[in-house]
């Protein structure tokens, strides 16, 4: 069966990704100034919208990704975090601005920020395409969210359900059942 028959509903649809990814490049570069501009984006649900978030910059920016391995609920947040994948630009004294997809309990980018933190960065923003607000349970607000949205279990635009869906062009929910 098509990927794509076992969306229920599309909740955004890539007109409207293209344009608040747009509004959200624009704040981000009136807020920045022309500083040294580091993005890092969390593997792998944040890169397809890193890839036009960055296009959307009139200046030079600088990328690198961090994975961190997500056992599901396992992750409390007292543990240490296990990396697929570490940081391996300098970004001391740098301004970082840390990508993801989605925030939805905050725990992985409360933990992701301690880790960013200990390499001395000379500021550190957070900026997400989506943010389940209802959800959270670690004390981290956004300071650029792309939209809010309900409870709901999203894939495509780079999010997925058991590795799949990632590529879909737009937000959607998954039909029940999978
Ligand atoms: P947190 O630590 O609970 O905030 O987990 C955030 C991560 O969970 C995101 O980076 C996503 O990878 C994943 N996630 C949370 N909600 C969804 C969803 O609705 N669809 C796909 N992935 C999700
Ligand atoms: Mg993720």
């Amino acid at each position: 069966m098509p990927a794509n028959t076992r969306i229920e509903r599309v909740l955004l649809t890539e007109e409207a990704i293209r344009s608040r990814v747009a509004e959200l490049v624009g704040e981000i570069e009136a807020d920045l100034g022309d500083g040294d501009l580091v993005i890092v984006a969390l593997l792998k649900g944040s890169v397809v919208f890193l890839s036009d978030l960055v296009r959307g910059f009139d200046r030079p920016v600088a990328f690198d990704f961090v994975g961190v391995a997500s056992y599901g609920d396992a992750t409390a947040p007292g543990e240490a975090l296990t990396f697929t994948k570490e940081l391996s630009v300098d970004i001391a004294g740098r301004d970082v601005l840390l990508v993801d997809d989605i925030l939805d309990t905050g725990r992985t980018m409360c933990r992701v920020i301690s880790y960013l933190r200990s390499f001395g960065p000379a500021s550190l923003h957070v900026c997400v395409l989506l943010d389940k607000r209802a959800r959270r349970q670690a004390p981290i607000e956004p300071d650029y969210r792309g939209f809010e949205i309900a409870d709901e279990f999203v894939v495509g635009y780079g999010m997925d359900f058991a590795d799949q869906f990632r590529n879909l062009p737009y937000v959607g929910i998954l039909a029940r059942g999978g």
